[in-house]
């Protein structure tokens, strides 16, 4: 009997335990948020919203994380999203290159920002002529539900090469502001080719060595006519930009130094974005099995970015990377020149 009263005993305090456990790291987790929130920023007056702004940062973050995931999955009803002042709003920042620069991982961080919202998917809306012809309201659409003083960011990288996109972007919204992510030109390059190999290789076709393909063989110059070896020209592509949008429009990221320390980049592009600087140490840890920085939004949730960030390059011989430097070396200096930004590539 004795030992029957003690079981039960036991088995209470476990469920009381297990009970307060949770209800210690739920807290822990809100005032985390919280902590993370104050003081409560001035986005209404930057982005002229009329919301209270004692409530803005918390609901918004309350949204982001799980009301708005619900409204993007389309679970949602009208009289919700009517209830919650939501919109989906066209960005008012677009990350338009370049590819393998970095910019998953900075869309990524930009929205740890509470009035980030970021569009999860390349909406190719620029870059493609089908898309295109479907009109601005097909483009807004697929943008993710936000506050009218949150602001919505996109990023499809092959918005940066493609001819038409500077003139097509500017008709929608001549002040947007853009923000262009580069690394090394060399690296982005040999980051492009794995790209390109993998997907070569999960189809079990082979492909050429990168020495093959950047190196014109007829020549032994550096191969222009390759796709990678062209995007990393990156100051020709800035040239057709340019044309339709002053530099001031333009911010530029450093993506190797978002990789080894990303904390002053993102700082910069709050800046940029006239936002109140929100993203801290705290949303950042480094994971060394990734080897990448990762993303943390309290206590309980973090994330890495997929397995398909952050590939294994294939080794390639160091005199064509030696003759691919030299060939970009002064498109770089140019770069610099016209950005402002001097990045020290070799
Ligand atoms: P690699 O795969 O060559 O390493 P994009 O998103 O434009 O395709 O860029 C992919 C690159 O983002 C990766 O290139 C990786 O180096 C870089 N990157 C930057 N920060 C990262 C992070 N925190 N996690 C994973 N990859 C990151």
């Amino acid at each position: 009997m004795l030992f029957k009263q003690q079981v039960w005993l036991r088995q209470k305090l476990l469920v009381l335990g297990s009970l307060a456990v949770g209800s210690l790291l739920y807290l822990v987790a809100r005032v985390g948020s919280l902590d993370r929130l104050q003081p409560i920023c001035p986005v209404e007056s930057r982005f002229g919203g009329a919301h209270n702004q004692a409530e803005f940062p918390l609901r918004a973050l309350q949204f982001k994380r799980g009301l708005l995931h619900e409204f993007r999955k389309g679970n949602s009803s009208k009289e919700q999203v009517h209830l919650h002042d939501l919109v989906q709003q066209l960005p008012k920042a677009i990350i338009i290159g370049v590819r393998k620069g970095g910019t998953r991982a900075l869309l990524e961080m930009l929205n740890l920002h509470p009035a980030v919202v970021k569009a999860s998917q390349e909406i190719h809306f620029f870059d493609n002529d089908e898309n295109y012809a479907k009109g601005i309201e097909w483009y807004r659409k697929k943008m993710p539900f936000s506050y009218p003083q949150q602001i919505t960011i996109e990023k499809s990288p092959a918005y940066f090469i493609t001819e038409e996109v500077p003139e097509r972007i500017y008709k929608m919204n001549s002040s947007i502001k853009l923000l262009i992510i580069v690394r090394e030109p060399t690296t982005r390059a040999i980051s492009d080719y794995t790209q390109v190999l993998e997907g070569k290789e999960r189809k079990n076709k082979t492909y050429y060595k990168f020495e093959k393909l950047a190196i014109d063989p007829n020549t032994c110059e550096v191969n222009t006519k390759y796709k990678a070896v062209r995007t990393s020209i990156y100051t020709k592509h800035l040239e057709r930009w340019l044309k339709y949008f002053p530099i001031e429009q333009f911010h530029i990221v450093d993506g190797d130094r978002l990789i080894t320390e990303p904390l002053p980049e993102l700082q910069l592009v709050e800046k940029f974005l006239n936002l109140p600087p929100r993203i801290s140490q705290y949303n950042l840890y480094f994971n060394a099995t990734r080897g990448f920085y990762c993303l943390r939004f309290n206590i309980i949730f973090n994330k890495c970015l997929a397995g398909s960030k952050g590939r294994i390059h294939p080794e390639v011989d160091p005199s064509v990377i030696t003759k691919l430097r030299k060939f970009f070396h002064p498109f770089n200096q140019k770069f610099y020149q016209i950005t402002g930004r001097t990045l020290n590539w070799p």
